[in-house]
């Protein structure tokens, strides 16, 4: 069952920051999740939200500012904001990189880093993972490039994200966790997917949906798996 850190280790350190990467390849994980926008000159940003408001002493639309004023604000007045290239250049194939599309404007940016690591710094694309709930933006990875793995990320229904992700040729299936039962799991299995249920952090929820069978659980804190 594979582990796999929240934006990072978010119970332990600041999500989607260098340091919770860094915690989250420390306690071991198999694959670490984190989220993307772009900013205004067109950089991939990690970041949640499309604002810097929650996370940073900043205020402003991540598309709204340039990379060099994204930097000058802090977290917790302390780190910088990451581009995906520095999490690739800090996980350096330590473990695979689970990347949420946030924006779809993303999309071909992240596909084209993909292929540069893959092509130019001997990663494989087994390394990366790109997930979405915006199918439309999945649909477009698909398009750019088969070889890299596709999660369906799903909140509210299994059977449309089963659905769609035979028609794209998805690798997984990343459902909110209270849509899986035994049964539901099995089954999307023997159709050929994987399934990463988010984002599972009390012990009692992991004891339960372990019994499940899934792939693997994307948590908060890795060490609980
Ligand atoms: O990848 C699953 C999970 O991260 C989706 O929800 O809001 O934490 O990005 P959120
Ligand atoms: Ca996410």
């Amino acid at each position: 069952m594979l582990k796999i850190g929240h934006r990072g280790a978010k119970g332990y350190e600041p999500e989607n920051t260098l340091v919770s990467f860094q915690k989250a390849l420390d306690l071991r994980v198999n694959g670490i999740e984190l989220d993307v926008h772009l900013s205004a000159d067109g950089e991939i940003i990690v970041i949640h939200d499309e604002t810097i408001d929650r996370t940073t002493n900043g205020k402003g639309f991540v598309n709204g500012l340039p990379l060099q004023e994204l930097k000058a604000f802090l977290i917790e007045e302390k780190y910088e904001i990451p581009t995906l290239e520095e999490v690739f250049d800090l996980v350096n194939q330590k473990c695979f990189i689970n990347i949420e599309l946030k924006s779809h404007d993303a999309t071909d940016k992240v596909v084209a880093l993909i292929e540069k690591y893959v092509k130019k710094k001997g990663w494989k694309y087994d390394h990366f993972l790109v997930s979405s709930f915006d199918w439309n933006a999945l649909q477009q990875v698909a398009l750019l490039n088969s070889k890299i793995g596709i999660g369906v990320l799903t909140e509210t229904d299994l059977d449309m994200a089963l659905a769609f992700a035979e028609t794209i040729q998805a690798k997984s299936i990343h459902p909110y966790f209270h849509l899986l039962t035994k049964e539901n799991t099995a089954n999307i299995q023997k159709k050929g997917f994987q399934i990463f249920p988010w984002t599972i952090n009390e012990v009692e929820d992991i004891q339960k949906i372990k019994k499940y069978n899934v792939n693997g659980i994307i948590t908060d804190f890795p060490d609980r798996i």
